[in-house]
């Protein structure tokens, strides 16, 4: 079969998923082009991924008009995710969509009705579900391992999320706050595990840590903290975000087209979410889960505990094991360890590139995707709910 016609909306740090997939995998789909607000950033991420033979389209309504074009992935940050998708699923066309759906449910709506009257596959791009581990820990409750699940537990510490706060995500208004932006991922995975309907939602938070000193400057080019401050950025300094130095290039192309400093100190920026935070799920089929998230992190990890009737599961994403101890089984004959290592070749624990896989098999085939938009919708109202207790210091019931 002919690979399908791509264009991507959205030069993205996460762009880099589907654009090196395609290099990767040219067998899927071929990139015709991609679209941004800033052009600049769309020519970077095309050349730093080697599809020189597409174009920067000028508009959203070039790229979704596009008639080589079966298929558009919506990279865009998390506000800008409703219109491109509208836009492209009324042009018939195939949509991935980066999570989280949106950040409000009007939004989330409006996106399920664009996609009820469209004869197109809308795709979440909710990759943890295919995680190896993730995915093999769900296919053991499947298939009653554990007996009937009671309780998760759940967290994700991220290194790299403190530079959240100089980023967009560091305002409701762009991400919804890191209840949506962040953890909108694992709500759903909760969400999926539970196999329930979330009943009520309650979230403590706080910004403990990235909080403005006075001591330091806006950004850091004018901060005379320099040698002190390990989260001092050097914008002269290639090497500064050696993690991603993509990262670097696309913060310096915006800052030239927007004139905002990328060098925004992480203490002293505007925002209006958390650097630490627990939230608490429950479900209507007697599920209970917890979730802690932090951004003051010494490591990046991402792990799940299952507590069931006959047994219980571990499972760690970055790790890439799952462990299961079977109840009543004799001392010694637990736990049995899984090693998914092997199946961990692309990003986010090997989840990225089945993600994409599994998008354009579900292109050609007509396959269900494995997130549905319901599933969308009720991950951000499951965010949206916890921001809210938080804010009102009280458990918030959904209907
Ligand atoms: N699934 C995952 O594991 C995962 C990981 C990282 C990011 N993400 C998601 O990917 C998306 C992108 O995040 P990022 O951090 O890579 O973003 P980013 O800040 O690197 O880039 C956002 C891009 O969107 C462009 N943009 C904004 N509004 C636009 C519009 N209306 N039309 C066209 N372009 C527009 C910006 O100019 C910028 O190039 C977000 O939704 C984020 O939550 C998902």
């Amino acid at each position: 079969m002919k690979p399908m016609g791509v264009a991507v909306v959205g030069a993205s740090m996460r762009s880099s998923m589907v654009l090196k997939y395609l290099k990767d995998h040219p067998e899927n789909g071929h990139i015709e082009g991609i679209y941004d607000i800033i052009p600049a950033r769309g020519e970077y991420m095309l050349k730093q991924y080697g599809h020189s033979d597409a174009r920067v389209y000028d508009s959203l309504e070039q790229a979704v008009g596009d008639p080589d074009v079966d298929a558009v992935c919506v990279c865009t940050s998390d506000g800008e995710h409703v219109k491109p998708s509208v836009a492209a699923l009324a042009a018939g066309k195939h949509v991935f969509c980066e999570k989280p759906m949106t950040i409000t449910l009007e939004d989330a709506d409006e996106l399920i009705a664009a996609a009820q009257k469209s004869r197109a596959v809308f795709y979440l791009g909710m990759n943890l579900r295919h995680a190896p581990v993730f995915d093999q820990m769900h296919k053991m409750v499947q298939e009653g391992k554990i007996g009937r699940l009671l309780a998760i537990e759940s967290n994700e510490h991220y290194f790299g999320g403190r530079t959240y706060f100089r980023r967009w995500n560091r305002l409701r208004q762009y991400g919804g706050g890191l209840w949506i932006t962040k953890a909108c991922h694992d709500f759903d995975l909760l969400n999926w595990f539970a196999g329930g309907k979330a009943k009520r939602v309650f979230g403590v938070s706080s910004l403990s840590h990235y909080k403005p000193n006075p001591k330091a400057g806006t950004h850091c080019r004018v901060c005379g903290l320099k040698n002190e401050c390990p989260d001092y950025f050097d914008v002269s300094d290639p090497k500064a975000l050696s993690w991603s130095p993509e990262n670097e290039v696309l913060g310096r192309l915006t800052e030239e087209a927007t004139g905002v400093p990328r060098d925004i100190c992480l203490y002293n920026s505007d925002k209006d979410t958390f650097d630490n935070g627990i939230a608490i799920v429950e479900y209507d089929n007697d599920v209970r889960a917890t979730y802690t998230v932090s951004v003051v992190a010494s490591m990046s990890t991402r792990q799940m505990r299952l507590t069931g009737t006959d047994g219980f599961i571990e499972g760690d994403l970055h790790a890439g094991i799952v462990k299961y101890w079977k109840r009543y089984a004799k001392e010694g004959d637990w736990p049995e360890v899984i090693d998914l290592n092997e199946k961990m070749h692309s990003g986010h624990g090997g989840a990225d590139d089945n993600l994409l896989y599994d998008f354009f098999e579900c292109c050609r085939t007509g396959k269900k995707p494995r997130s549905s938009w319901m599933d969308g919708r009720a991950s951000v109202q499951v965010g949206l709910a916890a921001r809210e207790s938080c804010d009102t210091g009280n458990p918030v019931i959904l209907g």
